[in-house]
């Protein structure tokens, strides 16, 4: 039978220099799943997620999206990837910059336009589509990302901490918006430093000094921690010494 992972990482190590940032890391993602990274801030969750896109080659190991080792050209148009830094345009409104990533993935016209309405729906900033991206808040510059992201309608989403700067109202419709992805078979993965959105992934790995800590489902991870809570188990596995396959 052939493999439902989507994405395969294999004894990834990433060096930058004579600094280890990741190490021996070894996950793989299914359609139709949403994995959430979780890991103290500097433990190597975008350096992971720049690799798993294709953005920097890793040192050792691989990384396949879609049967292709990245970096690939092949699958760039498969993949939607939503930086930590949102990469944007700034002296373009936000309905041209959805354009331009649109035309970059082969959209055009009238297709190209009814997607652009689309997704600035969903993130609800269709009122200010001819804004020039410059004069936007933090938080509409993360929901401009989120639909760019989504432009070209990816089987693959990466999204690094996709809510930040989002208010609760909203940051539940992008979670409800996550999940209808996930229903049509995309394959996610978020990283986040929320305890309530690690609560809505399918798997939680958990990396601490470059080295995955913890993996499983939520209840998994708080079963192994012994905690009632995904931030209990968090600190409980940010405490020297302690690991927890599970
Ligand atoms: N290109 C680079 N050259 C040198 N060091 C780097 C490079 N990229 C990342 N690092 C280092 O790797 C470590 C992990 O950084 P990374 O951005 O992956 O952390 P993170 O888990 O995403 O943190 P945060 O939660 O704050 O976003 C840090 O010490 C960072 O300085
Ligand atoms: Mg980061």
């Amino acid at each position: 039978m052939k493999s439902e992972f989507v994405i395969k990482i294999k004894n990834l190590k990433q060096q930058f220099g004579k600094c280890t940032v990741l190490d021996n890391i070894n996950m793989n993602v299914q359609k139709g799943e949403i994995l959430g990274i979780l890991g103290p801030s500097g433990s190597g969750k975008t350096t992971l997620i720049k690799d798993i896109v294709g953005m920097q080659k890793p040192t050792n190991g691989s990384v396949t999206v879609l049967d292709a080792e990245m970096p690939s050209l092949a699958v760039v148009s498969s993949i939607g990837y939503m930086s930590q830094a949102d990469a944007l345009y700034e002296d373009l409104s936000a309905y041209d910059n959805l354009m331009f990533f649109a035309a970059m993935y082969g959209l055009n016209g009238k297709k190209a336009q009814n997607r652009a309405d689309e997704v600035l729906s969903l993130v609800m900033l269709k009122e200010h589509k001819k804004k020039l991206v410059k004069n936007f808040s933090g938080g509409m510059k993360r929901r401009l990302s989120l639909a760019i992201a989504l432009i070209h309608e990816p089987k693959i989403l990466i999204l690094d901490e996709p809510t930040v700067g989002i208010d609760p109202v909203l940051r539940r419709e992008f979670w409800n918006e996550f999940e209808n992805l996930k229903k049509k078979g995309a394959a996610i993965i978020v990283t986040t430093h929320v305890m309530d959105e690690a609560e809505h992934c399918d798997r939680l790995t958990l990396i601490r000094y470059g080295s995955i800590i913890a993996e499983g489902t939520p209840e998994d991870i708080k079963k192994s921690s012994g905690e009632n809570s995904i931030e209990g188990a968090f600190l409980y596995f940010g405490t020297i010494g302690k690991e927890g396959k599970v």
